[in-house]
Formats: structure tokens, sequence, C-alpha cells
């Protein structure tokens, strides 16, 4: 299961998972995109989903999980790769604005998790990857919420490994 996987980096990573025998669903606030996606694994000869969800929606996420496993049969790698980065100065990004960031970029990755979880338990075996960012490591200019929340997903990536 691949959250955005109809932007950029995640068309890639439906495209080489496909292509190493995984059966893909790709997950996008917009259907169109997932269902491009999608079709272009079908066109391959792969298996895929396309799924419409928000990931910074707790029951829309929730739905997601479960049409994934019962219609791909199992719900094995998360690939948690759906982001926004709004670029403008710090002093004009507004509360709702940084909230929004923060619920897609950090809440949906923990919400996807806490998710697809039970169902890699109860096969005794999964894998989750969360896609963060260069930028976390240098600093950026243009986006704070952005660069913050990446930072965030490095603290969430090594608590959840221990
Ligand atoms: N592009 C880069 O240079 C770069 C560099 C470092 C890290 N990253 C990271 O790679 C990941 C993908 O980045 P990208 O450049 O491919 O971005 P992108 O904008 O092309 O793709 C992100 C996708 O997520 C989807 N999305 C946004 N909000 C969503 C939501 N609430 N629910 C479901 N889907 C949603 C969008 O529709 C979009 O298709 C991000 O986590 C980003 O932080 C990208």
């Amino acid at each position: 299961m691949v959250t955005g996987g109809g932007g950029g980096l995640g068309t890639a990573i439906c495209t080489r998972l496909s292509s190493e025998g995984a059966a893909v669903a790709v997950v996008e606030k917009e259907r169109e995109k997932a269902e491009k996606v999608a079709d272009a694994v079908l066109a391959n000869g792969g298996r895929s989903l396309a799924v419409e969800a928000d990931v910074s929606d707790k029951s829309s996420v929730e739905a997601m999980v479960g049409r994934v496993a019962d219609e791909l049969g199992s719900l094995d790698i998360l690939i948690n790769n759906a982001a926004i980065y709004p670029r403008r100065a710090w002093t004009e990004i507004e509360e709702e604005e940084w909230d929004r960031v923060m619920a897609v970029n950090l809440k949906g990755y923990f919400l996807c998790a806490r998710a697809a979880f039970p169902h890699m338990r109860e096969r005794g075996w999964g894998r989750i990857v969360n896609v963060s960012s260069i930028t976390f490591f240098v600093g950026w200019t243009l986006l704070l919420d952005y660069v913050t929340s990446k930072g965030g997903i490095v603290g969430f990536t090594r608590t959840l490994a221990r």
C-alpha cells in the first residue's frame, strides 16, 4: 500500500514494487491520480487497486486499509509517502495551514501505520517505510512547517522501530 502513490515518487515506488511482484494499492486523495497509476501497473501485467482516501482522516484510513486487505488478500508493506509542501515565508503561514501540513505529513503516517499494523501482526510479517526528507537534516527556506513535519517522521520511525 503506497500512500500518495499517484505523485512523483509514489508512481516510481508503485512501479518498482509491482516489478518486484507485489500487488500494489495506490492510495490517493484524488481518485483519477490513483487510477492512472493503478491502470499502468495492470497494463504491465501487475496486480493493483486504486483507492481514494485522505490519510489525515482516521475513518477514511480505516476504510482504506480494510478495503486493501479484503481485495488484495493481505497488507504486508506500507509505504507512508503522501505529503504536502506549500512554499511560503514562515511569517505568512496561517495556523490552519500549519495544522493541515502536520495532519497530512505527520498524523497521516501514524494513522496509516496504526491501521495497517494489525494485518502485519496477524501474518507475522510486515514492513513500514516512512518517507522523510533530506531537508530535515540541513534546514530549508520557505518550508518551515513541511521540514518540521519531516523531522517528526525521523523520530516517529526510530521510535516505531524500537
Ligand atoms: N520530490 C522531492 O524532491 C522530495 C524530496 C525529499 C522527500 N520527498 C518526499 O517524498 C514524498 C513524495 O513527494 P513527491 O515529491 O512525490 O510529492 P507529490 O506531490 O508528487 O506526491 C504526493 C502525493 O500525495 C498525495 N496526497 C496529498 N495529500 C494527501 C492526503 N491527505 N491523502 C492522500 N494522498 C494525499 C497527492 O495527491 C500527491 O499525489 C513526500 O513524503 C515528500 O516529503 C520528496
